[in-house]
């Protein structure tokens, strides 16, 4: 594999093999903590063409990890369009020996264009494409989820985790629905039918519009940000009356299993899609998905580039 576009073009094997590099590289490096030289003298480069804190950090964290050179480009504002613009930039970071280029774009499509337009040989990682996809989130998702309900089990066989709200805009959302019945979960998607995608039922995953019905079937629920910016008119007549029927809240958090987990992808609308109270409780895994994507990131950076590397 050279590039990571996206979960669809993992096997379910592919994705247990980077859950596996991903804990087996936080355990050499002490979780973190130690450098390991798998990527000295490799340049990667970030080109955030979107807002991004915790991608853009993990991604910057995970290259250093492996001693990698990083080299960050954030091209937010520039009146960049898919075509040629992105087609200069390659060639510019073509010019600079990039090995591997992380790439967020308002544009779904993106990345597979930077991967198989014949303008790099870099490796690509797909960190967001507009609405399409987002694969390592998902992929740190997935771990979160795997270390608390699965430890010990290869996959999610017997789990049924919801995904809810503005499933729509939401790449995180469609990476996840892929990755996550691939290992065998039962997902189910709850959203306003405005905030549901054309042809959702060829997705492998169920709907449901009533978050209250959905709740105590759930062993994971991920609520998603509401996108106001990738909106351009009104989907639900106010944030009030949405999170009243699709956000979680104290009251809904209990009705969910007892050994249920809250994920959330950040950056979060508290108070309308998640409470803070829910946010901040014992059963939010929040921060878990923050670590873990660091883990993941290595991970496909490692398996993406690490292998024939000649360190000096
Ligand atoms: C998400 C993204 O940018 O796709 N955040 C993230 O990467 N953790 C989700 C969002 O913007 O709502």
């Amino acid at each position: 594999m050279k590039h990571l576009i996206s979960v669809q073009d993992l096997s379910r094997n592919d994705t247990l093999h980077i859950l596996d590099t991903a804990r087996e590289l936080d355990r050499v490096t002490n979780g973190g903590s130690k450098l390991l030289p798998t990527l000295r003298g490799r340049t990667v480069v970030n080109l955030f063409y979107e807002d991004s804190t915790r991608t853009r950090l993990s991604f910057e964290r995970a290259a250093k990890r492996l001693s990698a050179d990083v080299v960050t480009f954030s091209a937010k504002g520039s009146s960049v369009s898919k075509g040629e613009s992105l087609k200069d930039t390659a060639l510019t970071l073509k010019a600079m020996g990039a090995d591997m280029i992380v790439v967020r774009h308002p544009s779904p499509g993106a990345a597979h264009r930077l991967a198989h337009a014949g303008w790099l040989e870099s490796s690509v990682i797909n960190a967001g494409d507009g609405k399409h996809e987002h694969p390592t989130q998902a992929l740190a998702d997935a771990l979160t989820i795997r270390a608390h309900l699965r430890p010990d089990a290869v996959d999610f066989d017997g789990l049924t985790i919801g995904i809810v709200g503005d499933v729509l805009h939401s790449r995180v959302a469609r990476s996840n629905i892929f990755l996550l019945s691939s290992l065998g979960a039962k997902v189910v998607v709850v959203s306003p039918p405005t905030l549901l995608p054309v042809k959702i039922e060829n997705w492998p995953c169920t709907v449901s519009y009533s978050l209250d019905a959905t709740l105590p079937e759930l062993d994971a629920i991920m609520m998603l940000r509401v996108q106001q910016e990738r909106m351009n008119g009104t989907f639900f007549p106010s944030e009030l009356e949405y999170s009243r029927a699709f956000g979680l809240n104290r009251a809904r958090a209990a009705s969910l299993p007892d050994h249920a987990i809250v994920l959330h992808p950040g950056p979060m609308n508290r108070g309308v899609e998640i409470t803070a109270e829910v946010a901040d409780g014992i059963r939010s895994v929040i921060t878990d998905q923050v670590a873990n994507g660091l883990k993941v990131r290595m991970a496909a950076m490692y398996l993406l580039i690490g292998g024939e590397v000649n360190v000096a």
